[in-house]
């Protein structure tokens, strides 16, 4: 029998009861469900709504299922209709009457809205931490490379000199975003939906701030239709989620490519990457493809929610259970990607003869060869144009501007000289560019010790 059926005259049809039933995936927040359920206790015994025995009785109640479900010697009944109500059920089979009196002054409304905040909150810890790792293993691996010169690329062709150590650094510039907009969506989030009863508070004498203190929020929500009708924390949440995933799946399309043959910037470890059934040669960068698959997946579930949301009347819906499975994929997953991409990336082996190589034959110093004009005073269109001529000659000769003689920069203009080629070195090109933020390696390791700090 339901802990509702008093209104009913028949069992619930057993396909709407399997159809119903949240606790497949709920059962998650059993933890945060029990402690949302000792602070309500606590608080209805200080504000003498139950007795203060009754209370301390719920209280130990409650901490007896939370270790018999640790220890595994309570295991959750699939038929009951979610979480809250299994522990409610089972607090009661153990207490009699008394385990009746918790729900007293609470909705599942409320509570449901509770559980999944305190979820999040702990949840969101974790993948912190793991953007904290990831961001500090790019750091070390840029650390060794502010000398390593490679192209930076636009429409994947050859642009401009830049080193390993400033694209890798791009990354951990976007892991602070990502880290940045999960913390302040979790600070949002922190007001305690508790009170809120089913949708119109309660007429019992309930203290909202005692149980929000208790459960360490700011403050309550402010309004009780608001706080059991609203997911847009799951929303905000999902949504950091996504542009993590994304900044994580760009990352990986450039492993993908640089792992190529025709790349060959990089090499993954044998433990990070998978063979071929049919082809002996083959050694294939699974992982990576598959955060860039997962991507869209996440991608998905922030949609789901924003889908879910969009046309319900306040207050709770049933509808709003569908948020659970969406926000839950997308932390699992997120929480994947990280645990097996940063692993992944520590065992990585950078190829700089190779990367020098590709940025050597691109001429990705053809902006500095014009600059090189400029400096002896001749109008920057002209040095471009003049440039691009001698770029043309190079491919014809199948020569690169470091490796074209004197003799033709001078056929040009005669403002060249033999000191052009020290100019046009990449070396040179990248050392020059020391402008806040640059490639230089000056201005790189400036920009790695402010994110050694700020991830410290
Ligand atoms: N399992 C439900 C959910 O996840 C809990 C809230 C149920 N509330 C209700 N009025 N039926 O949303």
């Amino acid at each position: 029998m339901a802990l509702w059926a008093g209104r009913f005259s028949k069992e619930v049809d057993e396909t709407v009861n399997a159809f119903n039933s949240s606790i497949a995936f709920d059962a998650r927040m059993y933890a945060q469900d029990i402690r949302g359920s000792i602070a309500h206790a606590t608080m209805l015994g200080k504000c003498g709504i139950i007795e203060l025995s009754e209370s301390e009785a719920i209280i130990e109640g409650l901490k007896g299922i939370l270790s018999d479900i640790e220890s595994g010697k309570l295991e959750f009944d699939p038929n009951a209709e979610d979480i809250h109500m299994f522990v409610e059920a089972e607090l009661t089979k153990r207490l009699g009457s008394t385990g009746k009196r918790l729900h007293t002054a609470r909705s599942r409304n409320d509570q449901v809205a509770l559980d999944i905040r305190l979820y999040l909150r702990d949840k969101m810890q974790d993948i912190l931490k793991l953007i904290e790792e990831l961001a500090i293993t790019i750091c070390d691996i840029a650390s060794e490379h502010t000398e390593t010169i490679m192209s930076g690329y636009t429409h994947l062709q050859r642009a401009q000199p830049i080193t390993f150590a400033h694209h890798l650094l791009a990354y951990a510039q976007m892991l602070k975003r990502d880290r940045e907009r999960i913390l302040d969506a979790v600070e949002r989030m922190n007001e305690c939906p508790l009170g809120s009863g089913a949708l119109a508070g309660t007429t019992y004498p309930i203290d909202r701030f005692m149980t929000a203190e208790l459960l360490d929020f700011d403050a309550p929500v402010a309004n009780s239709l608001d706080g059991v009708s609203d997911r847009d924390f799951c929303v905000e949440i999902c949504c950091a989620l996504s542009l993590l995933m994304t900044h994580l799946s760009r990352f990986s399309e450039e492993i993908i490519l640089w792992c190529s043959w025709e790349f060959k910037f990089i090499e993954l470890d044998d433990a990070f990457a998978t063979g071929s059934s049919i082809m002996p040669q083959k050694k294939n960068p699974d992982v990576t493809e598959l955060i860039r698959g997962k991507t869209g997946r996440v991608n998905g579930d922030l949609v789901t929610l924003l889908s879910m949301l969009k046309g319900l009347p306040l207050a709770y819906n049933k509808d709003m259970q569908e948020d659970k499975e969406a926000i839950f994929d997308a932390i699992d997953n997120t929480e994947l990607c990280l645990k097996t991409f940063i692993p992944m990336l520590k065992t990585m082996r950078v190829l700089k003869e190779n990367m020098r190589n590709a940025a050597a034959r691109g001429f990705i110093n053809a902006t500095d060869c014009a600059d090189y004009l400029v400096k002896k005073g001749m109008p920057f269109r002209d040095a471009y144009k003049i440039t691009g001529t001698l770029v043309a000659r190079c491919i014809e000769q199948n020569l690169t501007l470091e490796t074209l003689p004197l003799k033709q920069y001078k056929e040009m203009t005669e403002l060249f000289e033999e000191d052009v080629y020290e100019a046009i070195s990449l070396e040179t090109c990248v050392r020059g560019r020391s402008s806040y933020g640059g490639p230089s390696p000056e201005a790189v390791k400036k920009q790695l010790a402010d994110l050694v700090e700020a991830f410290a």
